[in-house]
């Protein structure tokens, strides 16, 4: 994959699909975004000291593009758990630690364009109150220099995307907050207990299944 390291960028995510134009795959790194977007619509608080990468294929066939939602965040656990920080998949792909968020991940799709776009929170010492959310540093208490980190991610990625959907649910299920969950599901509000993902892109529940990119809002009531 071809890399490029700005300074700064609007959000890496654009920078990405422009490359994408002359180059097949792209690794696409800011130490600072302006316009940093999160999902639906959010802002992505991208100050200095975070981790902010896009990754982006042409042409990528498209089980394989919505296996990126399981492959990301089972790829920024087992970069974490390599730094010693036990890190929790929240459902849809938020990434945990104690209960705060420490990545967040956006996958969007631009005709035959993909690009996965990760925000990790790597060498922060402090959030916006209204921010739930830790980094890195603050549980490890160590600095972790960034472009090491994007190194030790995109090996992470590049191996975890020749691997069978299986093996890659069955990774993501050692990492998934289980519990009772409430969310929409085509319309209605359903509350049920979650107990894992399967390689369909399904969360199997006690009373069912559902199609994680269908499942919206969703609220964790308790959970392990
Ligand atoms: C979320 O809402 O949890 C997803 C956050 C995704 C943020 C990353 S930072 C790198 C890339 N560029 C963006 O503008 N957003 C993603």
């Amino acid at each position: 994959m071809r890399r490029f390291i700005l300074e700064e960028a609007a959000s890496t995510q654009d920078e990405a699909f422009r490359l994408l134009e002359a180059h097949p795959s792209v690794v696409v790194m800011a130490r600072r975004q302006l316009y940093g977007r999160g999902r639906r619509g959010h802002r992505w608080v991208s100050e200095g000291g975070g981790l902010y990468v896009s990754f982006g294929w042409r042409g990528m066939e498209s089980h394989r593009a919505m296996l990126l939602n399981l492959i990301a965040p089972v790829s920024i656990t087992r970069l974490l758990s390599r730094f010693g920080i036990e890190g929790r998949i929240k459902l849809p792909n938020d990434i945990l630690v104690k209960g705060k968020k420490i990545s967040g991940i956006l996958i969007e799709k631009r005709g035959d364009m993909t690009v996965l776009g990760i925000g990790l929170n790597v060498n922060q010492d402090k959030f916006p109150d209204d921010v739930h959310a830790t980094s890195m540093k603050l549980v490890s208490g160590k600095e972790f220099p960034l472009e090491h980190v994007l190194e030790l991610l995109e090996r992470e990625i590049v191996r975890n995307m020749e691997l069978p959907g299986e093996e890659i649910a069955g990774m993501f299920n050692r990492y998934l907050l289980t519990g009772t969950i409430r969310f929409r599901y085509r319309g209605r509000e359903v509350e049920d207990t979650l107990e894992r993902i399967n390689s369909r892109l399904e969360a199997v529940g006690r009373k069912g299944r559902y199609l994680l990119p269908w499942m919206e809002d969703v609220r964790y009531l308790e959970g392990s």
